[in-house]
């Protein structure tokens, strides 16, 4: 006789709803002394102070180890805009938060690669 299946069922995880995904790169090779956490660290106060951390613009943030693009950091992706930017220092940072993530606009000399579906400009 056939030994009974145990189907463990699963809590679905959950997701509050985004305007975009904000990933930045937090490794060592892309930025010293920790400068990509600090300013990971800083999107908290700043989207809320800009009105993007909730609502129909609210963007979300997530950290990744690498993008295999080790130079010039920090360096964050925005997706589905499909738009990598470098030389993210803070006051380049309120830019792209100003410009990009309120106002739809992104930040042109500031991005190094565009993904297949870009929104911008080439
Ligand atoms: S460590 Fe940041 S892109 Fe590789």
């Amino acid at each position: 006789m056939p030994e009974a299946v145990k189907v463990e069922v699963l809590e679905k995880p959950k997701m509050m709803d985004y305007k975009r995904h904000l990933l930045v790169c937090v490794g060592p090779r892309c930025t010293k002394d920790e400068e990509a956490q600090d300013l990971f660290d800083s999107l908290g106060d700043k989207f809320a102070e800009a009105g993007i951390a909730k609502g129909d613009l609210r963007v979300k943030r997530s950290r990744t180890t690498c993008f295999a693009t080790c130079k010039s950091g920090p360096i964050m992706c925005v997706q589905p805009d499909g738009i990598w930017y470098y030389n993210v220092t803070e006051k380049n940072l309120d830019r792209i938060i100003k410009e990009h993530f309120v106002a739809g606009v992104p930040v042109e000399e500031l991005i190094y690669h565009r993904g297949p579906n870009c929104v911008s400009k080439n």
